[in-house]
């Protein structure tokens, strides 16, 4: 059975992505989860900041792997899974879903977001730090579309929101499992088992690509998880990186 990566677990850092980072440059392998009650300075996809609010979970693992950059950076999928395992035990599965390619949503609004962010390890091979945040407690205020919190969404039969410590322990268990899938099957059933679960993937999508914003019809995902894009002028066109907004138009 795959067992789950150790969990540091500290009061309060700067980023736990950054923490990794510092780990790693400074030769630890992992695997090793870092995990932070407070983080001062969070950081999100394309430079934007993570608000850090108390009850909320910020974790990070850090991997090393021999794989190459492009393969390395499917473990995106790998997280977006476990967060969405994590979620789905204490709220009803049914609202629990993960938009492309990362983004793990409660009832069709943003809980989650994955930083993973690589570098050459002295060692040889690439470190990774899979930084993973979920708003467990509360949902961060004036974002570009609603977010929500795992608090707003509990079963019936759950009071209150896992404790950060309680989280992050399911977190790497899911983790583990998704990681072992991946390491011995490949990545087709982790991709089948994101797409089971994700949403968006067939209609109206408007991606914004750094300066580029293009806008097309979401025709699913390509065996290696680039979302596919149908422009107005049908070419198609696969995204691997950007903040796609699915249902809209420019
Ligand atoms: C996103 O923009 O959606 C990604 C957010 C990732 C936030 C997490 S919180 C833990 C880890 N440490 C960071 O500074 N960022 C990631």
């Amino acid at each position: 059975m795959a067992s789950a990566a150790p969990v540091l677990l500290l009061d309060q850092t700067d980023s736990t992505n950054a923490e990794a980072r510092r780990r790693a440059a400074a030769g630890e392998t992992g695997p090793l989860w870092i995990v932070a009650r407070a983080q001062t300075a969070g950081r999100g996809r394309r430079g934007r900041n993570w608000e850090s609010d108390d009850g909320n979970l910020f974790a990070t693992l850090l991997h090393v792997t021999r794989k190459e950059p492009a393969e390395a950076a499917q473990v995106t999928f790998v997280a977006a899974l476990a967060v969405a395992d994590l979620l789905d035990t204490y709220a009803p599965p049914s609202i629990v879903t993960i938009k492309w390619p990362n983004d793990v949503m409660l009832a069709g609004q943003k809980a989650s977001g994955v930083l993973v962010e690589s570098g050459q390890h002295p060692s040889g091979g690439l470190w990774l730090a899979v930084g993973i945040g979920v708003n467990l407690a509360h949902a961060p205020v004036g974002t570009e579309r609603p977010a929500t919190a795992l608090a707003q969404h509990l079963r019936g039969d759950i009071s209150a929101p896992p404790k950060v410590d309680a989280a992050a322990a399911v977190l790497a268990r899911a983790f583990a499992v998704w990681m072992e899938r991946w390491e011995t099957l490949g990545f087709q059933p982790v991709l089948d088992a994101w797409i089971a679960r994700a949403h968006g993937l067939d209609g109206p999508a408007v991606a914004r690509l750094g300066l580029e914003t293009v806008e097309g019809r979401a025709e699913g995902v390509a065996a290696d998880g680039a979302l596919k894009l149908r422009l107005a002028d049908g070419s198609l066109r696969l995204i691997s990186a950007g903040d796609v907004f699915f249902g809209e138009t420019s």
